[in-house]
């Protein structure tokens, strides 16, 4: 962690963001339209390189709307066979440059009959359905307790925030409970079925490791999921990762209209 902080410190000249934002599938522009300093994940000691289509794998540092801002373009996930440690690694180095507010975003599936493809959803609550957890290990006393409170893992002021921000830009929004799965394999329609018996709204692989390593470390999460997708037994039809990035691509616009009003407002 010293190594990493030290390098990334050098490397942005002291750059202190406060805000955080790991980009999802699809939606890694806002990092290419606002870049002060952007380092590759494969340069910084300790990081592991993003391997997905559609994911760029660089640590980007910028001033957006007067925030300081660090936004990881890509992420790594545990279906890559990466550990749930590994793959929570940057929120933690996120905390040591200063962060106080983390915005998740992923692509999803939607569960939930009345979402429609390139809708948003806010992300109320999760559900941990990957079979394991970042915090399983020692525990390091000075980041936060063994056994961290999940009560308000995604902040109601911030849910409230994006919500106005939505209304507020003329567009719809969703919130709704986020349910992950390890992957890589998308979900059988008598999944997605019970998914949605048991509180899903929304399906995905990412974010929940995330949260919850941010959680556990003080940091108020935002989490956004852009709808990728009809969930597998709504539609009968064959899924794959190429649609999950056209429906992003299609979103995108809104999604970072309501990102850059939420981090102006924050
Ligand atoms: N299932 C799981 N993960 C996803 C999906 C999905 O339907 N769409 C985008 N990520």
């Amino acid at each position: 962690m010293e190594n990493t902080v030290k390098y990334l410190k050098e490397k942005t000249n002291n750059f202190n963001p406060e805000t955080g934002i790991i980009l999802g599938s699809g939606l890694g522009e806002l990092a290419d339209e606002y870049c002060n300093y952007a380092v590759p994940y494969s340069d910084i000691p300790n990081f592991i390189k993003s391997t997905v289509k559609g994911h760029k794998g660089r640590l980007v540092f910028a001033e957006i709307n007067n925030k300081k801002t660090v936004l990881m373009q890509g992420r790594n996930h545990f279906y890559e066979g990466h550990s749930m440690q590994e793959i929570t690694f940057p929120v933690k180095v996120m905390k040591a440059l200063g962060v106080k507010t983390l915005i998740l975003t992923n692509a999803a599936g939607a569960v939930n009959e009345s979402y429609k493809p390139a809708d948003l959803m806010i992300i109320t609550d999760h559900i941990n359905n990957m079979g394991s957890n970042p915090l399983i290990g020692p525990n390091d006393d000075t980041l936060g307790e063994r056994f961290p409170d999940m009560t308000e893992v995604y902040k109601k002021d911030l849910i409230e925030l994006a919500e106005k921000s939505a209304n507020k830009l003329g567009m719809d929004i969703q919130k709704g409970v986020y349910w992950a799965n390890s992957g890589p394999s998308y979900e059988t329609p008598a999944e997605i079925n019970m998914i949605r018996k048991l509180g899903g709204d929304a399906v995905g692989m990412s974010t929940v490791p995330e949260a919850i390593v941010a959680n556990y470390c003080q940091i108020d999460v935002l989490g956004i999921s852009c709808i990728s997708n009809a969930a597998s037994s709504a539609t009968g039809e064959k899924l794959s990762h190429e649609e999950v990035i056209d429906t992003t691509n299609k979103a995108k616009a809104k999604f970072k209209s309501l990102i850059l009003e939420v981090i102006s407002n924050l």
